[in-house]
């Protein structure tokens, strides 16, 4: 268990964003293996690495942000624990590299699932072990499962000031993100609270004709909600999870490092201040340039 750090300055304004408010970005689409945990760790060691106080909430029973930072929960509390009220989040709480914190998973939450069925508010058990520690963070970062619709998925989505949504830029990413930002769109409906929706872009190639014309039809759809900054496809991003290690800490120089701290600067400087693409979802909304987005649904 760690303790509070006090908070180093950064040396930069939080401009819109609240001063001393917790941010919670929860990284979310229902498609698997789209680089939603690499997202989050290496989202996570930029911001650290830029002076900011980070939580990572792993909420995956698969458990990867926890293995990816060189943790294991062996007896010890885990997000699992918390989420049932079994254990306080300060308890489950472990210090990893890249100044980075962590509430670990372990695979025994795949059972809060049925056993939400039976809780009171089961999704806002999150939010509320989180507000515990609101002082001691700046960001909490929120590595979700692929399965949307769940009950830790809208945990995630009840506590988060910010949905990203993490789109690989390959075969039916288009496709994919719309259907997402339909369910995130139903979830907010359901808990009657509306978060900010941003889009980021990963997997990048950019030698492929195709992921290119991608990222236009992304931007097109999505405006300003979606990030310049696109994380391309790096060896580096393949190692780091598995040296238990966040890239910034492997390779302070490499272009995976690079594409994240440009990530981390503009969700500083953007979070908050851009218009929402819930217009898509209104019926009859259409994008401008159909035929195009057509085409690259068949790939
Ligand atoms: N930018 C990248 N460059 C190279 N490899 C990447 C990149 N992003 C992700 N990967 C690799 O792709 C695989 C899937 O990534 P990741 O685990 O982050 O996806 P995920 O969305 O969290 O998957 P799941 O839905 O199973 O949780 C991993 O092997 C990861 O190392
Ligand atoms: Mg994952």
């Amino acid at each position: 268990m760690s303790t509070s750090r006090p908070r180093r300055t950064s040396g930069r304004s939080m401009g819109h964003l609240a001063q001393g408010r917790m941010q919670v970005l929860a990284l979310v689409n229902q498609k698997g293996g789209c680089g939603k945990t690499t997202t989050a760790v290496n989202l996570a060691g930029a911001l650290a690495a830029r002076g900011e106080r980070v939580l990572v909430v792993d909420l995956d029973p698969q458990a990867h942000a926890t293995m990816a930072l060189g943790c294991a929960v062996i007896d010890e509390p885990s997000v699992a624990e918390v989420l049932q009220d079994e254990a306080f989040i300060e308890q489950a709480i472990q210090s990893c590299p890249g100044d980075l914190e962590l509430l670990p998973s372990h695979p025994r939450l795949s059972e809060f699932e049925e056993a939400a069925e039976r809780l009171i508010h089961p999704d806002q058990r999150l939010k509320v072990s989180l507000d515990a520690v609101r002082d001691r963070y700046d960001w909490v970062i929120v590595d979700c499962p692929p399965r949307a619709e769940g009950a830790l998925c809208a945990n995630a989505l009840f506590a988060s000031t910010c949905a990203m949504l993490v789109v690989e830029t390959g075969a039916f990413a288009l496709q994919g993100a719309l259907q997402a930002l339909r369910v995130l769109d139903e979830v907010g409906e359901g808990q009657g609270r509306s978060y900010e929706i941003r889009v980021v872009g990963t997997l990048f190639d950019r030698r492929t004709r195709f992921a290119r014309e991608l990222l236009v039809a992304l931007h097109a759809r999505f405006g300003e909600a979606m990030f310049d900054t696109v994380i391309r496809t790096s060896v580096r991003l393949r190692e780091a999870p598995a040296v238990g290690l966040p890239v910034q800490v492997l390779d302070p120089s490499c272009r995976a490092t690079a594409d994240f701290a440009a990530l981390a600067e503009e969700i500083v400087s953007t979070l908050g201040s851009v218009e929402q693409p819930r217009a898509l979802l209104q019926a009859g909304a259409r994008p401008q340039n159909e035929e195009h987005e057509e085409s690259l649904a068949r790939g």
